[in-house]
């Protein structure tokens, strides 16, 4: 999948380097995130997962620029991250979509934003492009309301991809389905990566969702959080549902489960 590169020699593509946070709030500071460093490398899929509040939402706005750390930096592809990034696509486990647009017109959106002067046909094409690796041909001029959750997702990440970012951030985007659509969208993700390589950091509470799917996992500790521990995923990238139930997946689910579990950190 990707590059011939080894893995040590691709290049950072999401560097956060001492990275803190906290909300200026009422009675004083709210600190949400301490000290939080970690490297992803270009074409690798993340996933971040930890307890409920801990701040892995926040996280996700800090990369993308939407908001400042108080203190450390960050980098994406070795530029300072200091303003909102066009190279950032983003989803979440609510698509907002806007109703008075068609599927198409949705997933077109963000390319009228970065590339105004990229003509018409251009836009239709690339967003068909997409739609079709998703298997949603034929609803593209549908409204947002005439479509099931599981395919709201899908447009949604047809238009995070859209303008090519360099990076995908993905906060809870299959949380709200059912478990078998769930894992056709896990599938998915496996396609899109496969037809066109993209660095993705996933925020999930779903650690098995964050086996299938990652290279490597993050676990965040209580608020305020740091990453208290990662691990490399070796399922390789022709990856099967199957996969998670072998020994060596079950005790690393056990693992993980019990570290995000842990009151003490
Ligand atoms: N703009 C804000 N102002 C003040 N506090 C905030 C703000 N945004 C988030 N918080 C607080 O920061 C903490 C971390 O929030 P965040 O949304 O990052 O958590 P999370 O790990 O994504 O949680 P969840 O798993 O429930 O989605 C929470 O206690 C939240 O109340
Ligand atoms: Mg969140």
């Amino acid at each position: 999948m990707g590059t011939d590169l080894n893995e040590a020699e691709r290049p950072v593509q999401i560097d956060l380097r001492g990275v803190s946070h906290a909300f200026e709030i009422e009675n004083g500071a709210f600190p949400v995130l301490n000290d939080v460093s970690l490297q992803i490398r270009k074409n690798h899929f993340a996933a971040v997962v930890g307890p409920s509040g801990c701040g892995k939402s926040t996280l996700t706005r800090l990369i993308s620029g939407l908001i400042k750390p108080v203190s450390g930096e960050i980098y994406l592809a070795g530029e300072r991250v200091t303003s909102p990034r066009a190279t950032v696509g983003m989803a979440f486990q609510n698509p907002v979509m806007l109703e008075w647009r068609s599927v198409l017109k949705n997933v077109i959106l963000p390319l009228e934003i970065v590339a105004p002067k990229m003509s018409h046909k251009q836009r239709q094409e690339r967003a068909m492009e997409l739609l079709s690796m998703v298997s949603l041909e034929g609803f593209e001029d549908k409204r947002p309301s005439e479509l099931s959750g599981g395919m709201k997702q899908r447009v949604s990440l047809c238009r995070a991809l859209v303008h090519d970012p360099d990076v995908l951030i993905l906060d809870e985007p299959f949380g709200a389905l059912d478990a078998f659509t769930r894992e056709e969208l896990w599938a998915m993700m496996h396609r899109l990566r496969r037809i066109k390589p993209f660095t993705c950091l996933l925020i999930t509470h779903d650690l098995r969702e964050s086996v299938f799917l990652s290279d490597e996992i993050y676990v965040m500790s209580q608020r305020p959080a740091k990453i208290k521990h990662s691990v490399a995923v070796e399922l390789g990238s022709e990856r099967q549902l199957d996969d998670l139930y072998a020994p060596n997946v079950t005790s690393l689910l056990a693992s993980l489960r019990s570290q995000i579990a842990d009151p003490n950190n």
